[in-house]
């Protein structure tokens, strides 16, 4: 990618990865098969982002609402931190990668839930990128979540009003930049309860591709297109964010 458009890189970029039942569905495969093919993709996508420079990655791999789904793939799911853990491990310390989760871990089976805190605990000096994986993550629990984190403040006497700094710190995410670009896999125009709060400015970027079919190449395009667009944030125009315009 040109060197204009690096200057105008996204900070954080956050991913529904969408689309691995579909992506199992075309090739006669059982649903599981999409989620172990999409589970080997993060790899991909981590390694573009470390390529091109992003800092901080946020990756949306189970829901709060995906409970609903069969007994059998949701077993197969909670599977998935420790499946990563053990192919990537090596990638991870070797460029540096900190993993960070964002969700409730309180309801997910003891394993599950083990793994992704050694995970944690044995990158928590990485700078280089910081991985996001939301998972058991929905925005709307993790709003009522730090509502009660605040109301227990106020409770306390040590906060008097309660600003959008305050909100935001009580997050999951608390601390730590918005995403500037939302990309959604998988040909559904949806937030699906993703960072609901965080993406109040993000710009949003849908592709049809199946996430197990999400290469580096569409990440780099996702970003390209993002490089383009002019943020206002409410205000107006000035130079520093015009829209870039395409070379002739
Ligand atoms: C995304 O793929 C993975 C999770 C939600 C856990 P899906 O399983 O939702 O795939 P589709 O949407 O059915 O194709
Ligand atoms: C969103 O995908 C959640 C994840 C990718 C983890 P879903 O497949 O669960 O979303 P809906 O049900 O189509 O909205
Ligand atoms: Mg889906």
């Amino acid at each position: 990618m040109g060197s204009r458009a690096a200057a105008n890189l996204p900070e954080h970029i956050a991913i529904v990865m969408d689309g691995n039942g579909r992506w199992a569905k075309a090739r006669a495969l059982p649903r599981r098969l999409g989620h172990r093919q999409g589970a080997e993709n993060m790899r991909n996508i981590i390694e573009a982002c470390l390529d091109l420079g992003i800092r901080y990655l946020t990756l949306y791999a189970f829901s709060t609402e995906n409970w609903k789904r069969p007994a059998a793939e949701v077993d197969y799911l909670m599977g998935l931190p420790g499946q990563f853990y053990e192919r990537e491990r090596h990638l991870l310390h070797k460029h540096q990668v900190r993993v960070v989760i964002i969700g409730d871990l309180e309801t997910v089976p003891a394993a599950t839930r083990e793994v992704i805190m050694q995970m944690e605990s044995e990158t928590t000096d990485y700078r280089a990128l910081t991985v996001f994986l939301a998972f058991n993550y929905g925005a709307r629990a993790e709003l009522a979540m730090a509502a009660e984190r605040l109301a227990k403040k106020w409770q306390a006497g040590e906060i008097k009003k309660i600003t959008e700094a305050d909100v935001a710190n009580a997050l999951y995410t608390g601390g730590y930049p918005d995403p500037d670009l939302v990309i959604r896999c998988g040909n559904e125009m949806r937030l699906s309860n993703f960072l609901l709060w965080q993406s109040a400015y993000a710009e949003l970027y849908f592709s049809q591709k199946l996430w197990p079919d999400f290469s580096k190449r569409d990440l780099v395009q996702a970003v390209e297109d993002f490089a383009r667009r002019g943020r206002r944030f409410g205000g107006i125009d000035n130079i520093s964010n015009e829209p870039r315009r395409e070379e002739r």
